[in-house]
């Protein structure tokens, strides 16, 4: 069976398909089988793809008479709701495409309501598929040139039954077929496509057309389709070539036949779907009859009502100079109504009567260009590319928004609100929400989002925020009190930090801040803090001078410590806007049935070490947590255990792992802290998954940066006595975080620093320390250039097989290369040669055991080593970026031409050993 409404051609499908155009049979061919299951290759040898990866409609089969075609033996239909569904296709930008959809009902609900709904192509409606007949195939066509990789066509506005497709066909162009001057601002929607003096009624398409434009047969019997035809018109045809081309490029069967008007005229009269309008027609000559020498051809247009374009005489033969070629005149710009009549008269002086061989009518369908939020909305959405919230495809808004989206009625609409609550949502909330600036609410609660909250200073119409339920790190941003619309924020349940901007507490406002443990309400002064602290020593809790707490110290690496400032507020849940000062001085107190809710009863142990077992759980508001049960039974007594806690609760930085509560039921003690996705540097560094370098540069970075708050963010200063790679966690995002610190110092008598026990992991303990029982933060710098070397080797610290014939320490090996200069001997071929090896000279030479046998006192500080890692880090930066300016194997070289020299300037500027002393002093160690 014929697709019958040729002329009429248009449409098609819709919801969210990524489609993959690539395997086509012809290059720029995508044919999707809509509800096949199985892709196949048809007779005239188009590559169907089944549309089974299609997230939402359902398919069905359907039997019509007559129709054998496999790609109408089936359809893909939706919901007859309010949503729009869409397929997304890949395109090439500024490539020029003929886009079909085609329509074949056949009953497929057994329902006999023919289904009445509409097709968009991005923002644009399309045009509206009205089914009139089960067993005909509607056709929607359309051309258009791509502006962005992907399209998005869309089914929506079920008016009557449920939307469907049967076909949806993408055909690439070439050339300058089709151009327009008004191609960027205009689709041309195809109204007719008529092949004159056809030899059947079957359409002209692929292969005849390499572009697979379908050229509808003239014999065709349709309603109001190329009527009144004059007396005389007969068909004439040619096998001879017909040279095409040029322009369009009509295909060389279709101007290989023709009508001519014998009696001097050609007349016609056809409908034009989806006019009146302006349009784009052509007619297509060529001369395939052999004249005699004294014949002529010559006739002209003449349209009702146009007596300007009924000037122009068309002269086929000179026109085209010469027979059997294309002669293509036509209006780029036409207003044209919807009953189209026309006529071909043979001028006087001609001896033949007028010869069509085609002609194509499109018309301008002016682009929506959608949403003003759609490029932002984009960025938000491709954060999330695996929800099935996220693949709805085409704009946001247009035709009809998003099911998660509202938006206002503006030409251009604006997204005026988000609702994504409870939708798994991880990560940082993007901060392209904040560029919706016409955004009145946002719904993202109860969802698993992390990190900071964005500025949402540019969103002023902002009234409603809900944030509750996840786990949001930082301050609230004092920005929030620069809303002037804003009536409701919701921030409950978060991790939030630091104090409630001021101007939020006292704006009229529904505010409620609850389940933050440390967010407190007023900004503290210093001698505040100084004073709660005096007190608490005075109160005779003994151990709170030598555990630690931390304070903000105002001199110096400040900038560590900004965001952590000391937190007096209860880590209490409260009500949020009552008032009311309910602080007490403790850490959060988790009840014992609480804990075993939420790792149910136990049940994922995720690690254990020195202090007892850590288990998985998460709270009833998702949050997820590390639960470590304590071995040790030294605590003595309920209060100096929640002293101890409350202090630990205290010791805040983005690079610790942070305390968020405690449990003591019995003897049982049990400390919560927040999980951490990635688990242990040690898993990743002598496990399957391998890091890059740079990636363990930047873990070297947080981990000092943590160690580096212990050592002098605190007072007094806590020091680790237990770091190695299994106590470096790493979150989400591959960022590190330390754990266990403080957990030493509680677990041991703490009135002294010269310890019973010396604690720590053989192989990153301090020998100076093991010695003489001395414990300063010079041991865990120790240890940490032991962490250094692993990062650069990705050995453990301690083997029996991996350093050679009597060494099993990593220092020892390591040594013994840095020294005899064999950097490479200790480089983790994992890394497969992707750093610069100057970076890693910096980490070999500061942290690696470059100063283990020194003396403490000559030993780097943390913040030194600190120092060093971020100068490996810009090494780094450096060498990508010339990497990707393309000059990468010229930098490459200079800079392993410059590597000896650098490292040995450096080498004699700090207090460790350089280059070159470790040469001159080969067997010191
Ligand atoms: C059909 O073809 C597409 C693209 O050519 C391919 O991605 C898909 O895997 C194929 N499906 C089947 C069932 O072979
Ligand atoms: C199907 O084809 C047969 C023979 O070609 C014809 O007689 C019949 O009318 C057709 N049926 C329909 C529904 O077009
Ligand atoms: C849906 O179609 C109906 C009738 O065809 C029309 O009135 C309405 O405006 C359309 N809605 C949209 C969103 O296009
Ligand atoms: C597209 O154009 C190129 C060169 O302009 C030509 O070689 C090729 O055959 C064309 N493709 C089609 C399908 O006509
Ligand atoms: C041809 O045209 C003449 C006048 O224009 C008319 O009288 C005649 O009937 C026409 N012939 C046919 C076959 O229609
Ligand atoms: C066509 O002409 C009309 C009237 O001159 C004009 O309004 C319109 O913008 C033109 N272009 C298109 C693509 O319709
Ligand atoms: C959230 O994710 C979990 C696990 O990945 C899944 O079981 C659950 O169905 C998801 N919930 C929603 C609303 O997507």
């Amino acid at each position: 069976m014929e697709i019958k409404p040729l002329l009429l051609s248009f449409f098609f499908c819709f919801i969210l398909l990524l489609l993959d155009a690539s395997k086509a049979q012809m290059p720029g061919f995508v044919s999707f089988d809509c509800g096949g299951k199985e892709n196949f290759t048809d007779e005239i040898g188009l590559e169907w793809t089944s549309d089974i990866k299609l997230m939402y409609g359902e398919t069905a089969g359907i039997s019509v008479a007559n129709e054998t075609r496999r790609q109408y033996q089936t359809l893909r239909h939706f919901p007859a709701d309010s949503r729009k569904y869409c397929y997304t296709l890949n395109v090439v930008s500024r490539s020029r495409y003929l886009l079909r959809a085609t329509f074949l009902y056949g009953n497929f609900d057994n329902n006999n309501v023919y289904p009445k709904f509409d097709i968009s192509l991005e923002a644009t409606y399309w045009s509206t598929i009205v089914i009139s007949d089960a067993s005909t195939v509607e056709v929607r066509e359309l051309i258009f040139l791509a502006l962005s990789p992907t399209i998005s066509v869309c089914l929506s506005n079920a008016t009557t039954g449920q939307p469907f497709i049967s076909t949806l066909e993408l055909r690439q162009f070439n050339g300058s077929i089709y151009y327009t001057d008004f191609e960027e601002l205009y689709y041309l929607s195809v109204s007719a496509r008529i092949n004159f003096g056809a030899d059947s009624e079957a359409p002209v398409r692929y292969p005849d057309d390499p572009f697979d434009r379908i050229w509808e047969s003239d014999s065709l019997k349709r309603a109001n389709y190329l009527v009144d035809v004059a007396a005389g018109t007969e068909k004439v045809s040619t096998r001879k070539p017909i040279y095409v081309n040029s322009k369009e490029v009509p295909p060389q069967k279709v101007m290989q036949t023709a009508v001519e008007g014998t009696n001097g005229s050609l007349t016609y009269r056809l409908n034009l779907d989806g006019f009146p309008g302006f349009g784009w027609a052509v007619t297509y000559f060529a001369e395939i009859e052999d004249l005699g020498p004294d014949e002529t051809r010559k006739f002209r247009l003449v349209l009702p009502g146009y007596t300007d374009l009924s000037k122009a005489v068309v002269n086929i033969e000179e026109n085209a100079q010469g027979k059997y070629r294309l002669y293509e005149p036509g209006f780029t710009n036409l207003s044209l109504p919807f009953v189209l009549s026309f006529r071909f008269g043979k001028t006087s002086d001609s001896i033949r009567g007028p010869l069509l061989n085609a002609m194509e009518i499109n018309r301008y369908l002016e682009k929506n260009d959608g949403s003003l939020d759609g490029v932002s909305i984009a960025k938000i959405v491709s954060y999330y590319s695996s929800s099935d919230w996220a693949q709805e495809g085409g704009d946001p808004c247009l035709p009809v928004p998003w099911s998660w989206v509202q938006c206002n009625s503006d030409p251009q609409p604006k997204i005026v609100k988000i609702t994504l609550s409870g939708k798994n949502l991880t990560g940082n909330i993007p901060s392209d929400f904040a560029k919706l600036t016409g955004l009145v609410e946002l719904w993202l609660d109860n969802n698993s989002l992390s990190g900071p909250i964005p500025d949402f200073t540019g969103c002023v119409d902002l009234k409603i925020i809900h944030l509750e339920n996840n786990q949001l790190t930082g301050e609230l941003p004092s920005s929030l009190m620069n809303l002037p619309n804003l009536r409701e924020l919701y921030v409950q349940n978060n991790m939030l930090s630091g104090t409630m901007p001021s101007g939020l507490l006292n704006k009229n406002l529904i505010l409620n801040y609850s389940g933050n443990i440390n967010l407190r309400e007023g900004r503290k002064s210093g001698s505040h803090m100084n004073i709660i602290i005096g007190l608490s020593v005075g109160a005779g809790v003994l151990l709170i001078a030598t555990i630690v707490s931390c304070l903000f110290m105002s001199k110096g690496k400040k900038r560590y410590f900004e965001q952590d400032q000391l937190d007096h507020s209860p880590p209490v849940q409260r009500l949020v806007s009552s008032k009311s000062e309910v602080h007490t001085e403790a850490a959060y107190c988790f009840t014992f049935s609480e804990i075993e809710d939420s790792t149910r009863k136990f049940e994922k142990k995720i690690g254990s070490g020195g202090f007892g077992v850590v288990y998985y759980g998460k709270l009833k508001d998702g949050k997820e947590i590390a639960v470590k049960v304590l071995t040790s039974n030294s605590f003595q007594g309920k209060r100096e255990f929640s002293n101890e806690v409350t202090l630990l609760s205290r010791i805040h930085h983005r690079n610790l792992v942070q305390f968020l509560g405690y449990c003591q039921e019995g003897e049982r003690c049990m400390l919560v802290y927040e999980f951490m996705h990635n688990g242990t540097l040690k898993e990743h560094l002598y496990g399957h998954k391998s890091i890059n370098w740079f990636k363990r540069l930047l873990i070297a970075e947080d981990a000092a940066k943590g160690i580096e708050y212990l050592h002098t963010g605190c007072v007094p200063a806590i020091i680790h006595r237990d770091l190695k790679s299994s106590n470096i966690l790493l979150d989400k995002h591959m960022r590190a975080k330390v754990s266990d610190f403080g957990l030493s110092k509680l677990a041991v008598d703490g009135a002294s620093h010269v310890s019973s026990v010396v604690r720590g992991t053989v192989g990153y303990l301090d020998p100076e320390y093991y010695i003489s029982q001395q414990l300063t933060d010079k041991s865990d710098v120790y240890s940490f250039g032991v962490i250094l070397l692993q990062l650069i080797s990705g050995h453990e610290a301690i083997s029996n097989e991996s350093f050679g014939v009597n060494c099993r320490n990593i220092v020892q090996w390591a040594k013994l290369h840095i020294e005899s200069g064999d950097i490479q001997g200790i480089i983790d071929p994992s890394l497969h040669e992707e750093f610069d090896i100057q970076s890693i000279w910096k980490i070999a030479e500061k942290g690696s055991d470059v100063c283990p046998t020194s003396r403490m006192h000559t030993r780097p500080s943390i913040s030194e080593v600190l120092k060093e890692i971020q100068d490996a880090i810009t090494i780094e930066r450096v060498a990508a970026v010339a990497a990707r300016e393309g000059n990468s194997d010229v930098s490459r070289t200079s800079i392993h031409s410059s590597l000896n020299q650098g490292s040995m300037d450096s080498g004699g500027t700090d207090n460790c050993l350089s280059f070159d002393e470790s040469i001159a002093r080969p067997a010191a160690r």
